[in-house]
């Protein structure tokens, strides 16, 4: 009983721990929690390393002993893992799990449902210690009981909870404008149900309604939004990576209306980053200070959907996916990045191709090496109709240039790479940040494999094959498409 009560007020600790980071972010300039002020770059996580019996059971008062980055526990239903080693590459960041330790992760995973993988139980595996004494399974709130209704047949779901799907590959080409059902959903959390009458966003300090926001001078822009896993799945045949298998729809095209950031608030020359935080600083992520930011209430001539952000998003133009942050709370401009597992740490940076898991990943790494802001030249192979008496086929797909470069032309070739023949762009030539659409007729031979590739105002030029550009985190692949 004794044991259970240390317990249980350890488990409530970090939940108080969680809300308490959470409301701090909110009403605190967002800078002011970092690692070192609360002193966790002190420790070595890799001191003092014990070799531990996988068949040892522990109590729960034992385990709650074990709470501090240099001895580091936690537990998953009935397994004690020692996590000091994962700390600094937990791909969700040495914050999230440092709010765990000493006690169970099962109520964090309740909301990060992303866990619920064989990548993550293969991850946790090589950190197993033992058993946990006298376990006993606890029941949840539901954290997705209030999702959006969604009923969109032609999308493919990679999860449900939280939500992520892509509009399948056969229909990305039907509309040059993504209409909303059909829009690729990048969730991280449960979905927001935000109040409008209640709904505030910070802005350099100062509080906004969302009337305010929409008495400015409004704008209208289109740009297109592309996922930084877009195509991971071709980079899985290589060799396994993380996250989500994207195919090639996890990038939408939408006409927004509302009000430019540097029509809000002057915008100061002397910070590096405007960081984003969105509802209740779950999600955060940072842009150069000299990017442009639009804040969208209106998507395709509609109020925001729920999915989309509602009621207030970010458009980065020509920027990677996650800089466009949905339901945004909080713009500040700061000399420091936004403190975020898709930020400071792994989920948007390109590892070295030998990296080839996170257990290969060292702190000094994570470090130095900067998380990406745009996406490279990107072409796309959508659809393919031969012609009924077999002599031709058509090909057609997309090209998304890098941020605020034009598409030239989009070649395709039926001889792996030798030659190289030029598609006709029919939709969006020489627009910024948003994609176009192109198509080619050929000779048909049912053994040709055909691949794509597009060049840019710049002369940047797809060139690389997926095994080149293979990386853990399966992002940015741009490779030649086939
Ligand atoms: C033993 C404990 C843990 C392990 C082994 C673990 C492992 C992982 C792995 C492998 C991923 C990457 C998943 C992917 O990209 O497919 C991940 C992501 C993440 N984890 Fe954990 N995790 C642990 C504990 C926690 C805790 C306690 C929290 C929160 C309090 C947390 C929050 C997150 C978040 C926010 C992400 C990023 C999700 C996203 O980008 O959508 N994790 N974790």
């Amino acid at each position: 009983m004794k044991n259970k009560l240390i317990y249980k007020s350890n488990k409530n600790l970090n939940l108080i721990k969680l809300i308490t980071m959470f409301y701090t972010r909110r009403l605190l300039a967002p800078t002011t929690i970092s690692l070192s002020s609360i002193g966790y770059l002190q420790f070595n996580p890799f001191k003092n390393k014990k070799t531990q019996d996988k068949n040892k059971t522990y109590t729960e008062e034992e385990v709650s002993r074990h709470n501090s980055p240099n001895d580091a526990w936690v537990t998953y239903k009935n397994k004690v893992y020692d996590v000091t080693n994962f700390l600094d590459i937990h791909p969700g960041g040495r914050e999230n799990l440092l709010m765990a330790i000493g006690g169970p992760v099962d109520m964090y995973w309740n909301i990060y449902r992303q866990h619920y993988s064989d990548y993550v139980s293969k991850v946790m595996s090589k950190y197993e210690i033992g058993e946990l004494k006298d376990y006993q399974k606890e029941e949840f709130d539901n954290e997705y009981h209030n999702e959006p209704v969604r009923n969109n047949i032609t999308t493919t779901v990679h999860k449900k909870e939280p939500y992520n799907a892509e509009l399948n590959v056969a229909n990305i080409l039907d509309s040059y404008i993504t209409p909303e059902k059909n829009w690729f959903t990048r969730n991280h959390h449960p979905v927001p149900d935000i109040n409008i009458e209640d709904y505030r966003v910070i802005i350099n300090g100062k509080l906004y309604k969302y009337d305010d926001i929409t008495d400015f001078k409004i704008s209208e822009i289109t740009t297109t939004i592309q996922c930084a896993g877009n195509r991971r799945s071709e980079l899985n045949e290589i060799d396994k990576t993380m996250g989500l298998p994207w195919k090639g729809g996890a990038i939408s095209t939408g006409k927004w209306r509302g009000v430019w950031l540097s029509d809000i608030v002057e915008i100061p020359k002397d910070k590096k980053y405007i960081n984003l935080y969105d509802y209740d600083s779950k999600f955060s992520v940072s842009v150069p200070i000299d990017q442009p930011l639009f804040l969208a209430f209106n998507m395709n001539d509609e109020v925001l959907t729920r999915d989309r952000g509602y009621p207030l998003r970010v458009i980065a133009p020509g920027l990677t996916g996650s800089k466009n942050v949905k339901w945004i709370q909080e713009i500040s401009f700061s000399n420091e990045e936004a403190e975020s597992p898709w930020q400071t740490g792994i989920a948007y940076k390109i590892m070295p191709n030998y990296i080839k898991s996170t257990a290969d990943i060292v702190p000094e790494l994570k470090e130095i090496l900067p998380t990406i802001t745009t996406l490279p030249i990107q072409s796309y192979i959508c659809e393919k109709e031969i012609d009924e008496d077999k002599k031709f086929v058509t090909l057609k797909g997309y090209a998304m240039a890098s941020k605020d470069k034009k598409i030239l032309k989009v070649e395709v070739s039926d001889d792996g790479g030798k030659t190289w023949k030029m598609s006709n762009i029919y939709k969006g030539k020489h627009e910024k940040n948003v994609w176009c659409f192109w198509k080619i007729r050929l000779t048909y031979n049912p053994e040709t494999k055909y691949i794509c590739r597009a060049t840019d105002d710049y002369g940047t030029t797809q060139e690389h094959t997926a095994e080149q550009l293979w990386n853990i985190r399966g992002i940015a692949n741009n490779s030649v498409c086939g």
